[in-house]
């Protein structure tokens, strides 16, 4: 529940990437010893893949709260939870991970946010070209081999999650693997710079074309996990929208240029230190169009956090969606807080109105549901969201950290 129309203002310290972490601990198994990782966000999706390595006979244990050392040694199995699998997108990088120890892997098929179809054609294309042999029914995916081979392959569609399980199953490959059209994102580099710190070959992350050369074996290591993109830009957009004045810290800016580009353009003043970034928004940001694309495009992720911003913005905003093709099913939420918003397939015509005003309202997905925190935070009066828990698997101590900042938001129980 939160009582909006309160001014963000202090300082907030952003937490480590969900969408680095979710691909670095599947890719522990690949180590097959002990790895340290730090920065780890403590959200639902982490704690759903701790529990999996756990289940499979990895040994845990918490150093810290943002900390843990794995020991993936003792796991034997080459399948995982199905239920837990089911929950998050994720769970699809244990197909390249498991294989490249295993030879072999059982994974579902990935739950996660329904965006749209999000196919994984990309994935199993890449790992076939590989040497993989693959079999789908009953929503299992069946991954065997007697060896995997480098190959070269050209996704299609530039796609996060397949660049990286590419990466993970081709570490140990025999011979050299060079992926074309590669994801650009900071995820992708951080996955390659952890495999790398296993003693992996990874040449070219976060450029079009990676190459991998395969190596006999990996082994432990300590890693950071680069600070999260996503809810630094959720921040940097909940000031701007609350008119306020915020430093947000722990950050890498240049991860964030897309957004703060908008920002500026919004009117909205933002000064970038080595490992921080102040937002100071004006009385009212101007409209503006944005188009989401892959990095360093603008984020898909940030589509609605912005989407709320411009619907209070002065003037008229085109969104246009061109990752994933149900981003939109949140604007009905918004639009029961006073939003004019005009749907026509992909692209969506915003049109700024002074305020918004609080409501019961629904997150439809978790980047949904933080973009009605958003909504909540600038809104006059109360506004409950409710389904919650999809929050909780992006955004780590989400109400502390706002609460810190200044915002009225306490967690309550549904009746
Ligand atoms: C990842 C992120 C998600 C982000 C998205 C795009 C994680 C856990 N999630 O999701 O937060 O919104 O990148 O930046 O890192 N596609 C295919 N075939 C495939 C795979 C993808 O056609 O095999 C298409 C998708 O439908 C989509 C586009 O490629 O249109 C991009 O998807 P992708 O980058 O794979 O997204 P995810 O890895 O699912």
């Amino acid at each position: 529940m939160i009582e909006g129309s309160h001014k963000l203002t202090g300082e907030v310290s952003i937490s480590g990437a969900k969408n680095a972490a979710v691909a670095i601990l599947p890719a522990t198994i690949l180590a097959g010893s002990t790895c340290t990782i730090k920065n780890l966000p403590m959200v639902k999706d982490v704690t759903y893949l701790r529990d999996m390595l756990i289940q499979m006979g990895g040994k845990i244990h918490i150093l810290d709260n943002d900390k843990i050392r794995i020991d993936t040694s003792g796991i034997a199995a080459h399948n995982i939870d199905l239920e837990l699998a089911k929950k998050m997108r994720a769970s699809y990088y244990f197909l390249g991970a498991l294989l490249g120890r295993f030879k072999k892997a059982e994974v579902p098929f990935p739950g996660g946010c329904d965006i749209g179809v999000r196919p994984i054609d990309l994935h199993i294309k890449g790992l076939e070209a590989l040497g993989a042999k693959i079999k789908i029914s009953h929503g299992l995916i069946k991954a065997k081999t007697d060896g995997l081979k480098g190959a070269r392959i050209y996704l299609d569609v530039v796609s996060v999650g397949a660049t990286i399980n590419i990466m993970l199953a081709a570490c140990t490959a025999k011979g050299t693997t060079t992926i074309e059209n590669a994801a650009k994102e900071p995820y992708i580099v951080d996955t390659a710079n952890f495999l790398n710190a296993l003693g992996a070959n990874i040449k070219g992350a976060g450029t079009d074309v990676i190459k991998i050369k395969g190596v006999e074996s990996l082994g432990g290591c300590e890693y950071s996990v680069i600070p999260d993109q996503v809810e630094a830009g959720t921040y940097m957009i909940a000031t701007a929208a609350t008119r306020g004045d915020v430093l947000i810290k722990n950050i890498i800016p240049t991860h964030l240029d897309a957004v703060s580009a908008k920002l500026r353009e919004m009117g909205v003043e933002i000064t970038e230190y080595e490992d921080s970034v102040r937002v100071k928004a004006p009385s009212r940001t101007k409209a503006v169009n944005i188009k989401t694309m892959p990095y360093p495009g603008f984020p898909t992720d940030m589509q609605q956090p912005m989407s709320v911003l411009l619907s209070v913005s002065e003037g008229t905003g085109i969104v246009t969606e061109s990752i994933f093709e149900s981003r939109f099913k949140y604007f009905e939420e918004l639009k029961k807080m006073g939003a004019k918003i005009k749907i026509e397939g992909r692209v969506a015509v915003i049109e700024g109105v002074p305020k918004l005003t609080g409501a019961p309202v629904y997150a439809t997905d978790l980047r949904a549901g933080a973009a009605m925190v958003v909504a909540g935070l600038t809104a006059e009066g109360k506004t409950t969201i409710s389904n919650v828990s999809y929050i909780d698997r992006g955004y780590e101590r989400l109400e502390e950290k706002l609460i810190n900042l200044g915002s009225r938001i306490r967690r309550i129980e549904e009746k």
